[in-house]
């Protein structure tokens, strides 16, 4: 029986598909960017066509440089960039619009009226969620209000909407099936978390028709096949989790009060909080961390929206670098002496904050401030962050969140410099795994244990490995002046 499993981690700023083989060893890869629109000022977007083709051109990559042909893979797991909105045409297939990207602000001023509403209560009641822009539900109002004719149509039943898993699945499908998985469903404003139902109230207050939604299944279920003629042989899809809950999953984060936090284009950090869904006092997320054969397990999440994108933009906007992996050399020579501070609000602030007109500032700006102060202050306050989404959970969790070592993954953790200052600033040890791709591992160990070829969730997680272990340094006194410094910048950010 073939025990490859192919991965489709469809992010924020790329595709990328995985191949594992039986040992859950990388045997093959292929990765694509595009293009992100910002069609004005806090708006993002992506186009869903080139997100496709850049999906169908990294499995075939993946697929090429593992030396495999479909007709090899088990089975496929997809994981996404959450809260992303499509709406495409049932009989075509085409979207009707870029997607929404989850960082886009435009309903900001909606979400605002809900709130002085007063209706925040019934939303984080039901969904765990914050009214925020970042999540689904009022994108998808504003995108049928918005482009001609969609709302009429949505209501004729001629539209889907999907966060992107869900586009994937239709398209892998030959629009086949219209599905998402519990996870992704979580994130759109729309679905009771206590329920696992599509909510009707919810439904109504935010003007989406039932109609456009897809079916919610199990992370680990039938999500139809993808066609023969896509990659040469149908491949079974049977996997999906939004990209934070397959890391949650790939850093066998399965008992309550495991925590991992992921460093991509944002930083989210998960707290296992078992079958208790917990709700947060410190504006944390209540979230679905995975569903099993119909059993949910829940989880706190912080959401920071800005990790990696500060490198990038100190990359690509500032041009202080040519790689991002200069990044951390560059910040290692700063001036010791100085302390900058960036807070990296480029979109808002996230948890615990939930600012979305706060924008980004650098304070502590002296003469001798150079490009090495500046990307040390943009590495630092990743590490800042996730300090007050850490604080926020130990609050809000009882079950003794401060006895946990955080498991880091995502493209930042590859610097020593950056996991010893997150030790550091935390006072709490940090775990690196040997597999850095645990986003890509959870969503495959998803499809590969429906498929009956990888381990069960005990034998996984005895897996787990990991590759260093960061212990905290920093003298008190420091790291206290420090935090001191980061609270005052983030307060004179916040907009109220
Ligand atoms: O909620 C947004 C998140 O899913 C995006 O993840 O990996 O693209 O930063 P990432």
């Amino acid at each position: 029986m073939q025990k490859f499993i192919l991965a489709i981690d469809q992010g924020t700023t790329s595709s990328r598909a995985i191949v594992f083989d039986g040992a859950r060893k990388i045997a093959g890869v292929g990765q694509k960017e595009f293009i992100q629109h910002f069609p004005q000022d806090g708006w993002v977007e992506h186009d869903p066509e080139e997100i496709w083709d850049s999906v169908v051109w990294s499995v075939k990559t993946a697929l090429e440089q593992a030396k495999l042909s479909a007709s090899d893979i088990a089975a496929i797991g997809i994981t996404n960039q959450r809260e992303t909105v499509v709406i495409w045409d049932r009989e075509t297939g085409k979207p009707i619009h870029n997607a929404i990207v989850w960082q886009d602000r435009r309903t900001s001023a909606y979400c605002a009226e809900l709130k002085q509403a007063g209706h925040e209560g019934t939303v984080t009641e039901r969904t765990g969620l914050l009214l925020d822009p970042y999540f689904s539900g009022t994108k998808v109002k504003w995108l049928l209000d918005s482009v001609d004719g969609a709302r009429a149509r949505a209501d004729k039943g001629e539209l889907a909407f999907g966060t992107v898993d869900s586009f994937l699945i239709w398209r892998l499908t030959g629009g086949k099936v219209h599905a998402t998985d519990a996870t992704n469903a979580a994130r759109t404003l729309l679905f009771n978390i206590a329920t696992n139902q599509w909510d009707d109230a919810l439904c109504t207050l935010l003007d989406v028709p039932k109609a456009i939604l897809p079916e919610v299944k199990d992370c680990a279920d039938d999500f139809g096949a993808a066609d023969a003629e896509l990659f040469g042989a149908a491949i079974p899809i049977l996997g999906v989790a939004g990209d934070q809950h397959a890391a949650t999953i790939g850093q066998a984060c399965f008992e309550p009060g495991m925590l991992k936090s992921t460093y991509g284009t944002g930083c989210f950090a998960l707290l296992n909080t078992g079958a208790d869904m917990v709700p947060s006092k410190n504006r944390l997320l209540t979230t679905i961390a995975y569903r099993l054969e119909g059993k949910t397990t829940y989880a706190l999440e912080g959401s920071i929206f800005i990790a990696g994108a500060a490198v990038q933009w100190i990359r690509d906007g500032l041009k202080l670098v040519k790689q991002a992996s200069e990044t951390g050399p560059l910040a290692r020579t700063a001036d010791p002496s100085q302390n900058v501070y960036m807070v990296p609000a480029f979109v808002g602030l996230g948890a615990p904050w939930w600012d979305a007109e706060a924008r980004g500032a650098i304070f502590g700006i002296t003469r001798n401030t150079g490009p090495a102060e500046i990307a040390k202050a943009a590495l630092e306050a990743v590490s800042y962050q996730t300090r007050d989404l850490l604080d926020a959970m130990r609050k809000d969790w009882q079950g003794g969140a401060e006895d946990t070592v955080l498991r880091v993954d995502g493209g930042m953790v590859a610097s020593d410099w950056t996991m010893q200052f997150l030790a550091d600033i935390l006072d709490a040890p940090v775990d690196r795994p040997t597999i850095l791709e645990t986003t890509a591992l959870g969503a495959a160990w998803l499809a590969g244990m429906k498929a009956g070829v990888w381990p069960d969730m005990a034998e996984f997680a005895a897996a787990w490995e990991c590759d260093q272990r960061f212990e905290p340094t920093m003298d008190a006194d420091t790291r206290a002046r420090k935090i001191a410094g980061w609270d005052d910048a983030v307060r004179r950010t916040l907009t109220s």
